[in-house]
């Protein structure tokens, strides 16, 4: 044959050479061939191309090829080549037409490029886009959802303040409050996702935030359904970012609601667990120490044939689901460096389990449920005559756990303490046109001996004139941080008063 001199040369090559008769049987066939393939050339020479690399390829596309190539001489595209073992392989084809002397065509000599690093690199950027534009949604997202909390938390604020005395109706204002507030962090989380920051991972006591989210998740589950949750006391930590944590739970609970309509038991547990090394590589992860944290409901289950697709984002069974819960849990607990594993039968039940790595360290916080501000440490009467002053303190409050009340004047302070105002810390300012700080204090304790109470003032205590207070009480300067109205709280709280 024609190539008998060059076919050591072309052996060197790194793509896969072949030579086919007009009737595409092979007449020649490199070493590259042979291992991409898999067919060694005394295996297919003599044999036709359409019985073995173009077995998978469609007759329709075989022979626009073809057409190509007769009429220009040569054909190049992008090709999916069949291997022996059944595989297939993505390259660059390239069919060039061989005529003899006379011009009658020959042979076709075919050169094919392995593209499969490119394909990989390929599917890598578009991933890559696809998670850019989620992020870019993410973050428009987050944004007009910010606004929104904004709004709940606010009049949260206002209805707690409202209700105060209405211990009932007071506790689901307050539970609407730190939802929206973890609502708040989930969209901090959104917006960090979309500028593409890590999670704030922090060693946290499994213990302590079960029982700390135990509440919010009680509230998000109908009467009917039973929530059992075992094994709080779990000894050990895990280093997670705690809102995605807590976000985490909450999705599987609000999926096992779903599926319990007629009502059912939904059961959380916890343990530390080691995980031999069969079973770890059963779930793809390193032999160790590990949380495992169950969510089990006995409702509708998952069908078979759904099961694979559940923690595809956007994934969905539901009319107004977005699909996007389980992939977020997901999510988190990959980047915990954990694992999520899903069983269900339909008719009687799911069982979600995460799987986090144990922590060492110790919590920097421990026991305390950071960052939500329940349970209420005081309610707090906060007069101050200065509006914009009077909105930052009481965030300020807020953000350290009080539940606030707000009078705008000594004088309407006074005829909310006439009345059935629940409080037990008053915090004044000093100078206010009309009644002054110190004379609301004294007014205030001869209604309410048991009232703790603590001054602010921005001028120095010796330019009061005639409105210094007494020396028993505790006067904040201005400017004070927060830390310094803590302590201040601190103080006046645990010291025994006339
Ligand atoms: N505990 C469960 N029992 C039965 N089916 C479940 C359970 N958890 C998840 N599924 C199925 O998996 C699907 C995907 O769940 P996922 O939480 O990702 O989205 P979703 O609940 O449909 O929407 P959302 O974004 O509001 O969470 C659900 O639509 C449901 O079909
Ligand atoms: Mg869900």
């Amino acid at each position: 044959m024609i190539l008998h001199g060059l076919s050591d040369i072309l052996d060197y090559a790194a793509d896969a050479i072949l030579v086919r008769d007009m009737d595409h049987h092979i007449l020649y066939w490199n070493r590259a061939a042979t291992e991409r393939y898999g067919w060694s050339a005394p295996q297919v020479l003599g044999q036709s191309v359409l019985d073995h690399i173009y077995m998978g390829t469609s007759e329709h596309e075989f022979a626009t090829a073809m057409r190509t190539l007769m009429r220009l001489g040569d054909f190049s595209g992008r090709m999916t080549h069949r291997r022996r073992d059944g595989g297939t392989v993505t390259v660059h084809s390239h069919w060039i037409l061989v005529r003899d002397a006379g011009g009658l065509p020959r042979f076709i000599l075919s050169i094919s490029t392995d593209l499969r690093e490119r394909v990989d690199f390929e599917e890598r950027l578009v991933q890559a886009q696809k998670l850019e534009s989620l992020g870019g949604l993410a973050g428009g997202i987050a944004h007009d959802f910010n606004n929104l909390l904004t709004v709940i938390i606010g009049n949260a604020d206002e209805l707690t303040e409202e209700l105060r005395g209405r211990e009932d109706l007071t506790e689901l204002a307050v539970m609407i409050r730190s939802a929206g507030r973890r609502g708040a962090q989930l969209t901090q989380r959104l917006l960090s996702f979309a500028r593409n920051e890590a999670l704030q991972p922090e060693v946290l006591e499994v213990g302590v935030v079960l029982a700390a989210i135990e509440p919010l998740l009680r509230r998000s589950l109908p009467e009917n359904i039973a929530l059992a949750i075992q094994c709080r006391q779990v000894d050990g930590c895990v280093f997670v970012d705690r809102a995605q944590f807590e976000t985490a739970l909450l999705n599987l609970c609000i999926n096992a609601r779903d599926a319990m309509s007629r009502g059912g038991k939904l059961t959380i547990c916890a343990s530390m667990s080691r995980l031999s090394d069969a079973r770890a590589r059963r779930i793809a992860l390193d032999s160790g120490e590990y949380l495992v944290l169950t969510v089990s409901d006995d409702g509708s289950g998952i069908a078979a044939e759904v099961l694979p697709q559940v923690f595809d984002p956007f994934f969905t069974t539901k009319a107004r689901g977005s699909g996007l819960g389980l992939s977020m849990v997901d999510g988190f607990v990959r980047q915990s460096g954990g694992h999520v594993t899903i069983e269900s039968q339909p008719g009687s039940g799911t069982v979600v389990a995460l799987y986090l790595p144990r922590a060492r360290g110790t919590p920097l916080f421990p026991g305390l449920p950071l960052p939500d501000p329940s349970p209420v440490a005081h309610t707090v009467l906060l007069v101050e005559d200065d509006p914009a002053l009077r909105h930052h303190v009481r965030k300020q409050l807020e953000a350290l756990g009080n539940a606030v009340v707000t009078a705008a004047s000594g004088e309407e302070a006074l005829v909310l303490l006439q009345g059935e105002l629940d409080c037990d810390v008053l915090l004044s300012d000093i100078v206010m046109s009309g009644m002054s700080g110190t004379e609301l204090v004294r007014e205030a304790r001869r209604r309410r001996p048991g009232l703790h109470v603590l001054l602010s003032s921005g001028y120095s205590l010796d330019n009061l004139e005639g409105v210094a207070p007494p020396a028993d009480i505790v006067v904040l300067h201005k400017p004070y941080g927060k830390l310094e109205l803590r302590n201040a709280l601190e103080q006046v709280a645990f010291s025994r008063h006339a």
